[in-house]
């Protein structure tokens, strides 16, 4: 199926992001939000960044004003009966997201792909809430969604070839550099990346070196393009630990759980670039 209608439900940071990526693309795009104010926060926030990339001459200001053309917002799920696929970025909790299926099936044509960005939880419990659930897959974006080209392509057990095809297709056609993996604890990148920073993270108490040392250490020894310190300065301190539990909580080794200090600096406040100090100060 040739997807030309983008579904977004929950337009925060992912939701927005997915929407642009979407609007990009050429898509119709409904974006459903919990109220109409952010719903316009979302549609201010994308062309911010459209109007940026047609001041870098990334873009023209024609493609910029068709691009927010196609773009509605809603607080209606009822609206997004039309989509082709509806990619959902709500809050990371399984009940809320297992009831939003529910109801999408209920709504959406019955050939609708229904793809949720969850980062660590089941693919395959939220399908469990469907009824045909051979139409529901990951397509787990990375933050932010407009600029980072993966997207992992997560199949359930119960994806049908059909869904994981018709999403791989589409982000491929929009830009992105898409990558088929099964339904496993934090996927490809986060099983691997989460981990390892937190290996990164226990290093620096453990060989007594600072957050600087540390990065110029990786990025010059290792040839990492940015140092673990301040990768997880911009994930944010909150998010990679929530991460990490799940992981932890999944797969039981030790290295998943995340490091004493970043969770004394995630009670302190001090989340990364977002509050302005993590490692770093900004
Ligand atoms: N932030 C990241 O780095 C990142 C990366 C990859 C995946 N994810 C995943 O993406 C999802 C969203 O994360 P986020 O960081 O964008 O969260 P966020 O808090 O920025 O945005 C969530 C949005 O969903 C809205 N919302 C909640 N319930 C809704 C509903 N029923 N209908 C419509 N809107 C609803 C909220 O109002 C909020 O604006 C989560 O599953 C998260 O794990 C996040």
């Amino acid at each position: 199926m040739k997807i030309r209608r983008v579904g977004v439900v929950g337009l925060g940071t992912m939701g927005a992001g997915i929407a642009q990526v979407a609007l990009q693309a050429g898509n119709e795009v409904v974006g459903r939000e919990v109220s109409e104010d952010l719903g316009n926060g979302a549609r201010s926030k994308i062309d911010h960044f459209l109007t940026r990339a047609v001041e870098k001459g990334r873009m023209s200001a024609e493609d910029k004003e068709a691009a927010l053309g196609r773009l509605s917002t809603t607080t209606e799920l009822e609206a997004l009966a039309d989509s082709d696929l509806v990619v959902e970025a709500i809050v990371e909790e399984l009940e809320p997201k297992r009831e939003l299926f529910a109801e999408l099936e209920r709504i959406c044509r019955p050939d609708a792909v229904l793809a949720t960005n969850t980062s660590a939880l089941s693919v395959s419990k939220i399908a469990e809430a469907v009824e045909h659930p051979d139409r529901v897959i990951g397509m787990h974006f990375f933050n932010p969604a407009p600029l980072l080209p993966l997207v992992e392509i997560v199949r359930a057990q119960q994806s049908s070839d059909g869904a994981v095809d018709a999403a791989y297709e589409w982000a491929e056609q929009a830009g992105k550099q898409p990558v088929r993996c099964n339904d496993t604890p934090g996927f490809i990148v986060n099983r691997v990346l989460i981990p390892l920073l937190n290996d990164c993270v226990r290093v620096l108490d453990e060989a007594n070196v600072t957050p600087g040392d540390l990065d110029r250490a990786m990025t010059n020894g290792a040839g990492w393009p940015m140092g673990p310190c301040e990768l997880v300065d911009l994930v944010g301190i909150d998010i990679h630990n929530h991460a990490s539990e799940a992981l932890h909580a999944a797969l039981g080794e030790e290295r998943m759980a995340p490091p004493e200090r970043l969770l004394r600096m995630q009670a302190e406040g001090k989340l990364g670039r977002k509050t302005g100090e993590g490692f770093f100060t900004y």
